[in-house]
């Protein structure tokens, strides 16, 4: 099956935004990017017509709710989104032999691993936000097996509400910044991604076994507080940065201490070289000016 039409879901979020940045890059495709309020992932009852209309030959869902904290009172809505929707969607493309992409996360594992995450090491997320999307993950390969899931981690863009744009903003408003140093991870650049996705939806389309779990994320490892000093001087700000521990910055949702991904599987997979995420994030803060 070759690929034209490609649907994009959540086409104002973060990944969304860097897709539809990187559309004219790749004239092949006529991409049809689907905002909140074109493709609302909260009515999976009307997704049925409306991919009956697009008739695409992939949808990328970008969509989710991500708000991390806010997830463990907004239990009901975060299901249907990061679940219910996404297993909905997985089905529907089956159904249409239509590729299906959708989005995971590092929050699936519980953090005590101290070696990178292989894309089947077993699930255990310690927060709501990381049940459901767990969830969404396993019932999407239940009912599609087809479906292509790429988890990913700490995400950042020039557009939207990440760590970065929040500790430009909080360092140039404050003199001292408290940032917790004792989770690691590995931050991605939401356009490496959006490029990796690409190239992984144009060689599933060319016929290539491309199905089921993988990870992305730039390389290398850091802490919150790390990736901090790095914006810093980036941006040659003077705030003062204080390492803190987790317990003495309390949140509604646990996280996950140690949730670094392994990547060898995507890189492999579609022959890629991954970016540093040093190097992405000065490309992302160069756009930012
Ligand atoms: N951000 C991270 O650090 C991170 C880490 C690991 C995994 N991920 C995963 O990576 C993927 C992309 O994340 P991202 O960083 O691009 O997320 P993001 O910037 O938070 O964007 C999410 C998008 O989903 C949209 N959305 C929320 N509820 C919706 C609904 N009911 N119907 C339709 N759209 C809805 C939002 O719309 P509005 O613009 O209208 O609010 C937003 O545009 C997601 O699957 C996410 O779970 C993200």
């Amino acid at each position: 099956m070759s690929t034209k039409k490609i649907v994009v879901t959540g086409a104002n979020g973060q990944l969304g935004w860097e897709l539809t940045q990187l559309s004219a890059s790749y004239p092949m495709y006529e991409f049809i990017f689907a905002d909140r309020s074109m493709f609302d992932l909260s009515k999976p009852e009307l997704f049925e017509s409306l991919i009956q209309q697009w008739a695409p030959q992939a949808i990328i869902n970008t969509a989710a709710y991500t708000a991390v904290d806010k997830a463990e009172t907004e239990q009901a809505l975060a299901n249907l989104i990061n679940t219910t929707a996404v297993a909905e969607l997985a089905r529907i493309a089956g159904a249409n032999d239509i590729l299906f992409l959708t989005f995971s996360t590092d929050y699936v594992f519980n953090g005590n691993a101290t070696s990178p995450y292989l894309t089947d090491t077993i699930i255990d997320p310690v927060n709501f936000y990381g049940t459901t999307k767990a969830q969404g993950e396993l019932l999407a390969l239940a009912v599609n097996p087809n479906t292509i899931i790429i988890r990913t981690s700490w995400v950042f863009s020039s557009h939207g509400n990440n760590f970065v744009k929040t500790m430009m903003r909080l360092m140039k408003e404050r003199i001292s910044l408290n940032v917790v140093s004792d989770q690691i991870g590995r931050p991605t650049y939401a356009k490496d991604l959006a490029i990796a996705t690409i190239k992984i939806i144009g060689e599933a389309s060319d016929g290539k076994k491309i199905k089921g779990v993988y990870h992305f994320a730039n390389k290398g490892v850091t802490s919150w507080f790390e990736f901090a000093q790095q914006i810093k001087k980036n941006a040659g700000l003077s705030c003062d940065l204080l390492p803190i521990n987790t317990a003495q910055f309390p949140t509604p949702a646990k996280r996950p201490a140690y949730s670094v991904l392994d990547t060898q599987k995507i890189e492999t997979a579609i022959n890629i070289d991954i970016p540093s995420w040093e190097e992405s994030l000065l490309a992302c803060q160069k756009m930012l000016g």
